[in-house]
């Protein structure tokens, strides 16, 4: 059967994926932003996963305000970089996993979570950033990538609690798929930020470090914070957040497994108008 063998979670900030694509990565603003995954890229050598089952949000990309699926799973063979303004980035094309997508499809389906299908898409920086801090600069990504999308962007969007419980339908989904695969679950985007309006600017590293902590030692308890305590401490665009309960979801001890081993942690401000954190949880 498939395993999910642990949970990566980290901001996805555009700026970042530019800065590498650019060529910026030693300069001393950039620096120690790409520190914080020095580790996390050997770590990714070490535990490398079969699947990437990532979840993000598309920032009017992919969907735009004539279409709103609140859950999406990606089921295609293949995933263009999306031309965000300034062209694709230069990154590999992402492969998909469609046996496993349709797998995921019909089981958390049926577990009631209702998920629109996407057959076709391209994946914009949400996706394609956390890929690049994680693995670099390939040829090619190590593996296939299962990309599930949340709509973070436009109100309403949904709940902790719900995304919470969503990751426990994907853990038991994964885990009933007849093949011995290594799956890794992403949570992206985050941490405190928001983009425009009078508090444009706004970050709240106080609000961060207790997510990271009650994230990890709490995640219960995490799950039951309403949007609106998001929006009001970390920013309109701090709900991303939500997404990272989705991963925390799926790890083994939330339905009564180990508690996992936190192999890493980073917080970093700013970069760009953001808060940067990132995490990386294995089940034992
Ligand atoms: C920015 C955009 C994002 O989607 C995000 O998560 C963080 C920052 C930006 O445009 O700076
Ligand atoms: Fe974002």
């Amino acid at each position: 059967m498939a395993k999910i063998t642990a949970s990566v979670y980290t901001s996805h900030v555009p700026a970042i994926g530019a800065a590498l694509d650019l060529g910026k990565t030693q300069e001393p603003y950039w620096q120690p932003v790409f520190r914080g995954y020095d580790f996390s890229k050997q770590w990714m050598k070490d535990h490398q996963p079969d699947v990437i089952f990532l979840v993000y949000n598309d920032h009017a990309t992919a969907f735009s305000l004539d279409m709103i699926p609140t859950f999406a799973i990606g089921t295609a063979a293949s995933y263009r970089p999306a031309d965000e303004g300034w062209g694709p980035r230069p990154v590999p094309v992402v492969q998909g996993h469609p046996e496993l997508s349709a797998h995921i499809a019909q089981s958390v389906i049926q577990q009631d979570f209702d998920l629109t299908i996407v057959n076709k898409m391209d994946v914009d920086h949400g996706l394609t950033v956390p890929l690049s801090l994680l693995c670099g600069q390939p040829a090619a990504w190590p593996c296939p990538v299962i990309p599930f999308a949340v709509n973070v962007v436009q109100y309403p969007v949904p709940s902790g609690q719900r995304c919470f419980n969503l990751g426990k339908a994907i853990h038991k989904a994964v885990e009933s798929y007849d093949q011995p695969l290594k799956v890794q679950i992403w949570g992206t985007g985050g941490m405190s930020h928001q983009l425009q309006g009078p508090r444009a600017g706004l970050i709240n590293k106080v609000f961060d470090n207790a997510f990271l902590d009650r994230l990890i030692a709490d995640p219960e308890g995490q799950a039951s914070v309403p949007h609106i305590d998001y929006v009001r401490e970390a920013g309109s665009e701090g709900i991303e957040l939500v997404m990272w309960l989705i991963a925390r979801g799926a790890m083994a001890d939330v339905t009564g497994g180990a508690k996992p081993k936190v192999a890493h942690r980073f917080y970093h401000v700013p970069a760009s108008n953001t808060a940067l954190g990132h995490l990386i949880l294995e089940n034992n």
